[in-house]
């Protein structure tokens, strides 16, 4: 896809997206304002979108309805409030001690510590809300397991786990295998949990939404691995968060592990799978295009 076409196309659905995130987001009235005002500022703070992007795009792939994109909206709203929840809860003083997020300053350096914590919780059960309600509406079933994938593959057997291992080994010599199940697990799951939502709302077929899933797990290698080179070679304007936060943190990456050479040679090589999967599977050139901007992105 021409670069012009695909940049006109993202920035039209990041917006939609943008919009779709308000419409669940909490009121900032009365007592809830204390509250609401944290849990917005992360959201509203930006990022590129693109693990709804990503549903989205999966959905369309296995043959959803682009008129249907209200049935998907609260998923798309969910999936991002739960990844928000994570950067969050990941920039804590506890954890990577960051200051900040998507070019602004964190939540916990904004509204405190405290804050940084309770704004999490409140998005992670946002997103819940926000599904479940959809999935209780929803008679065909889909809903209900999209939601079940997600919160599977956000929980200890996914993003927690993984960030729990990265925390847990934090400072400490690293094995290639506990590399592998940090990266597959901290990032990993929630983007195989997006290929699979998308697959599940779309009606496909067992065997499809296995596909899309390992598509995902591909795509989430070479997005971690990507991170970690980002970390060293981007500027702190281009990333909108500082770098070398993993030196600074004593962190094992997939550069330090591998060197810089193989890292950059295997987002390639990841990314060269989950595209071979993708031609399998369906026609989307705008997904397409979105994994490889993925492997070359600057951000
Ligand atoms: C950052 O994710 C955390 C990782 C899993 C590497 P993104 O790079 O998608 O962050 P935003 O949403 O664009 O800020
Ligand atoms: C975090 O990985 C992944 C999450 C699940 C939040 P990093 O700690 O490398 O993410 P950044 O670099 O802070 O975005
Ligand atoms: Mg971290
Ligand atoms: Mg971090
Ligand atoms: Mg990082």
């Amino acid at each position: 896809m021409d670069t012009t076409v695909f940049k006109d196309i993202i920035n039209k659905k990041t917006e939609m997206i943008n919009d779709i995130l308000e419409r669940f987001l909490p009121e900032e009235e009365g007592y809830f304002e204390i509250i609401s005002r944290p849990v917005n500022y992360s959201v509203r703070a930006g990022g590129k979108r693109l693990r709804p992007l990503l549903l989205l795009e999966s959905y369309l792939l296995c043959g959803g309805s682009e008129e249907k994109t209200d049935y998907i909206a609260p998923f798309l709203a969910g999936i991002e409030y739960i990844h928000t929840y994570s950067l969050v809860h990941d920039d804590l003083p506890a954890m990577d001690n960051d200051m900040l997020r998507r070019g602004k300053p964190t939540t916990h350096a904004k509204f405190g510590e405290d804050f940084g914590i309770l704004a999490g919780d409140g998005l992670l059960n946002l997103a819940y809300e926000t599904m479940l309600d959809a999935a209780g509406k929803d008679n065909t079933g889909c809903a209900v397991r999209a939601a079940a994938v997600i919160a599977k593959k956000a929980g200890i057997y996914g993003m927690v786990g993984g960030q729990s291992l990265d925390v847990h080994l934090t400072g400490k010599a690293i094995q290639p295998d506990e590399l592998d199940f940090i990266f597959k697990l901290k990032t990993g799951a929630l983007i195989e949990a997006v290929f699979a939502a998308g697959a599940i709302l779309a009606g496909a077929d067992e065997e499809t939404v296995k596909v899309c899933e390992r598509m995902g797990s591909h795509v989430g290698m070479a997005f971690q691995i990507k991170d970690d080179l980002l970390d060293i070679t981007g500027t702190e304007e281009e990333i909108g968060k500082p770098v070398n936060s993993d030196e600074k943190n004593n962190k094992t990456t997939y550069v330090t592990l591998f060197g810089q050479e193989k890292a950059e040679a295997d987002v390639y090589a990841h990314t060269k799978k989950a595209l071979e999967l993708l031609e399998k599977t369906g026609d989307n050139k705008f997904l397409c295009s979105l994994i490889k901007y993925m492997a070359e992105r600057k951000s």
